[in-house]
């Protein structure tokens, strides 16, 4: 429902022109302009999703870090969505924060996105039914939610120019349904995308206006993407502020109300709408927003992450014996150093992450657990252990990161216990700065050669004991500089060091103007991982697997695989990690696969294997809750809201990339498991699926009203989850319509030998199509259900008069 502003035009009256064109664009990268006058504080934004980063990026102010979008949505869990928006508002209150910038609805529409691990599935119902939950979990406790991005920002290849092609029906029926959603669920902002739809970029999209405002009631602040504002058309558009400010585009604001160019009363819309936000998060005065329910936050994100893990299969090795087990071998990259969250505007900045290996040796006392790296994953430099380094000046652990003018005066200076640092807001006079310098006292566990190197976009110098070792400047790829600002190239030179004998590594970086990211900077200081032959490295795993009796391989993606402002090229596993996983089964001893990445990877040994755990980017907790899978503590109760593919070759959309600007959604309302289904294409795993450790008999669907009750008993040893799925077929249709779409679905849980009845709401418009309205054609459909697209047991007809 559309709230009433009357009552706030009396604060519009007091301001100036002036003050109104500030109000309406940002004060810096985070916040907007107080107008104390007014009883109005700065609003605080933040990223988001999976979690809440703060106005700083900053070690020394951790956050909670929760599963990304993709295992959320894994969890096909309404409630846990509205618990993890619940948790996000805590979080951002704890860190001063009023709106959250996410989640993130945009849909999955090749698993070639580079934002896919951020999005939650390649389904409109369900990145809808889990979108609204999360935004009303995050609002009921009083912080405002921001779906993003608002449409058609499906992938990241051009993303700032990139023109999407895409028909009214399937716009309104796929793209546009979880923001519709969304704003049902009372959404208080929407961002604006960075692309264009049918020739308009969106921060000036009459899609703003009509169906966000006008059709749908929204009547919160369209935020724009950070510099998505491009001219002063956005001002007459329903964009209602300009985000990061002040905005350049809209610098001459006050001049062009008076010349003629702006309708000031396009203007005061747009402040009694960030009026309205502000009195709905408690920043103005008189207004008290909620206060977020109190939140175990390590806990939470162990059980989502649980949630969200996808037992892909299992020849019975799972759960592990515990009692029988004495020699267990884990092996891989990511079993140490695992991707908890994928990378870019998402990443926040945990106190502590716990690796599958702690977890699952903490979680075996009495068995022997080896670990072998078995394959390199991560590319580049990683930051130097904090427990490795001391700050000279505190003689604590940590860095000494101080900036410099032109001239050479200091102008600041902050003792870091990172070395991989980002500044996007904060206090360090970045704008200011020319020379920005890193010094610390390095004391190294083995001896030899290593890597020791930087990452940035900006040219750089590293002395080792006052000796020059490297001098360079980095060749950025691509026009994408947030791409270039967040997962920066790498450069590197060997350096001999000595176990335990101390270096003084001073990185010094000149910092060059970025446009509209002036004022941002990122640097790392760190060690790319040592040149080992590949071969040995595969052949030492093998021989621990040999000695095991079960192996478990954590495979995984790297941060240049999965992130923010470019798209993956392939959906292969990064280095040598195939070869890995094979060597290992050609043991002969039992091999767990566990992978690490938040969007799928080609397994082409998957036949090879016992078991296959689908982690994603599980969150801090994604060790424990591992850990809990495997030995069995926990059900893992995943299902997976994206389609598998066995081969890239086999993916019915996989073109992320723009001709002549533009990116033709040819496939129409066909994408992931419909185009599948359309094709006649088997994937590795199906849209919906995944397995728990008990056994299920499905009895009878009927159909009440606007529900389809579904009851199932659980046939095996253990309590279980099964996610009853529900699915439409039209078999006369007179439109063109998917094969079959999920309509509804419901978690279920049941004891061993118990019946439960699953009551998955479907009203009529699930089944409706855009024709300029919404119609429901009548005559019978088929609702089918089960556990996952392609197992469906049940089915009720529904003849709609
Ligand atoms: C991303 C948004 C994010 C914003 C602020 C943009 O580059 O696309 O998702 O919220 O930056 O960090």
């Amino acid at each position: 429902m559309t709230a009433s502003t009357d009552h706030l035009r009396p604060l519009l009256e007091k301001l100036s022109l002036e003050q109104k064109a500030a109000l309406v664009q940002g004060a810096d990268f985070w916040t907007t302009v107080p107008l104390p006058e007014i009883g109005l504080r700065a609003l605080t934004l933040s990223d988001g999703p999976a979690g809440v980063r703060g106005p700083r990026w900053d070690e020394r102010e951790p956050s909670l870090n929760l599963p990304s979008g993709s295992a959320l949505a894994a969890s096909w869990d309404v409630d846990l969505a509205y618990r993890y928006g619940a948790a996000a508002a805590s979080e951002a209150r704890r860190k001063g924060v009023d709106v959250v910038l996410g989640p993130t609805i945009n849909l999955h529409r090749s698993p070639l996105g580079g934002r896919h691990f951020e999005c939650l599935s390649e389904d409109p119902e369900l990145t809808a039914e889990l979108g609204a939950a999360y935004v009303r979990g995050m609002q009921e406790n009083g912080v405002a939610a921001t779906p993003k991005h608002y449409v058609a920002n499906d992938s990241e290849t051009d993303r700032f120019t990139v023109d999407v092609e895409v028909d009214e029906r399937t716009l309104r029926e796929v793209y546009l349904a979880p923001f519709e959603r969304a704003v049902e669920a009372g959404a208080w902002s929407v961002m604006s995308a960075y692309n264009s739809v049918d020739g308009v970029t969106m921060t000036e999209n009459d899609l703003l206006e009509n169906p966000l405002n006008s059709e749908w009631g929204f009547d919160g602040v369209v935020v724009s993407d950070w510099t998505a504002v491009r001219s002063l058309d956005a001002v007459a558009a329903a964009q209602d502020l300009a985000m990061p400010g002040p905005a350049p585009a809209w610098a001459d604001l006050v001049d062009a109300v008076h010349d003629g160019r702006v309708d000031e009363a396009d203007i005061d819309r747009k402040v009694l709408r960030i009026l309205l936000l502000a009195e709905r998060v408690g920043a103005l005065e008189g207004a008290d927003a909620v206060a977020p329910a109190p939140l175990d936050g390590p806990a939470f994100a162990k059980e989502a992450a649980v949630e969200g893990t996808v037992l892909l299969q299992n020849s019975g090795v799972l759960p592990l014996d515990l009692a029988g087990l004495t020699k267990v071998a884990i092996i891989g990259h990511n079993a140490k150093d695992a991707r908890t969250q994928g990378g870019g505007s998402a990443t926040v900045l945990p106190e502590k992450v716990v690796s599958p290996l702690d977890a699952i040796r903490a979680a075996l006392p009495a068995a022997e657990v080896s670990y072998e790296i078995g394959a390199v994953v991560q590319e580049g430099v990683a930051e130097i252990p904090l427990a490795s380094i001391e700050n000279p000046v505190t003689g604590g652990p940590g860095v000494r990161v101080s900036f410099h003018g032109a001239d050479g005066t200091e102008l600041f200076a902050e003792d870091r216990r990172a070395t991989a640092l980002v500044w996007f807001g904060g206090d360090a006079p970045i704008g200011a700065s020319r020379t920005i310098v890193l010094e610390t006292r390095y004391t190294p566990a083995e001896s030899g050669e290593i890597q020791l190197g930087f990452a940035g976009a900006n040219p750089g110098r590293i002395f080792v004991d006052g000796e020059l070792v490297l001098d360079d400047v980095p060749v950025i790829e691509g026009t994408d500089l947030g791409a270039a600002f967040l997962n920066p190239p790498s450069i590197t030179s060997a350096v001999t060091v000595e176990a335990g004998r101390a270096v003084d590594l001073r990185a010094e970086f000149t910092r060059e103007s970025r446009g509209a990211l002036d004022g941002a900077l990122s640097v790392t200081l760190g060690i790319a991982p040592e040149r080992t032959d590949p071969d040995e490295l595969i052949a030492r795993a093998a021989a621990a697997a040999s000695a095991a009796e079960v192996a478990v391989v954590v495979v995984g993606t790297n941060s240049k695989v999965e992130s923010e402002g470019y798209d993956r090229v392939d959906l292969d596993l990064p280095g040598r990690q195939d070869d890995l996983v094979r060597a290992v089964a050609a043991t002969g001893t039992p091999t767990v696969v566990v992978v690490n990445a938040g969007s799928p990877v080609v397994l082409p040994w998957a036949g090879e294997v016992a078991a296959i755990v689908q982690g994603y980017f599980g969150g801090q907790e994604f060790g424990h809750a591992i850990a809990e899978v495997l030995t069995g503590a926990a059900e893992p109760g995943g299902r997976l809201p994206t389609t598998w593919p066995a081969a890239l070759a086999d993916v019915p959309v996989a073109d992320v990339t723009p001709v002549d600007g533009r990116l033709v959604y040819a496939e129409g309302l066909h994408i992931g498991y419909r185009a599948w289904l359309k094709d006649d294409v088997q994937p590795a795993f199906p849209f919906g699926h995944g397995l728990g450790y008990t056994t299920w008999s499905w009895g009878t669907a009927q159909r009440h009203d606007d529900t389809v009750e579904v009851t199932l008993a659980n046939t095996g040893e253990r309590e279980g989850k099964q996610v009853v799925q529900v699915y439409a077929e039209r078999a006369d249709s007179t439109v063109d319509r998917p094969a079959r779409w999920l309509v509804g679905f419901a978690v279920v849980h049941a004891e061993p030998g118990r019946t439960v009845t699953a009551v998955v709401p479907v009203p009529a418009r699930r089944l409706a199509h855009w024709a300029g309205e919404w119609v429901v054609e009548p005559g019978a459909y088929t609702l089918r259900v089960g556990s996952s697209v392609a197992d469906l047991p049940l089915s009720v007809e529904w003849v709609q008069a």
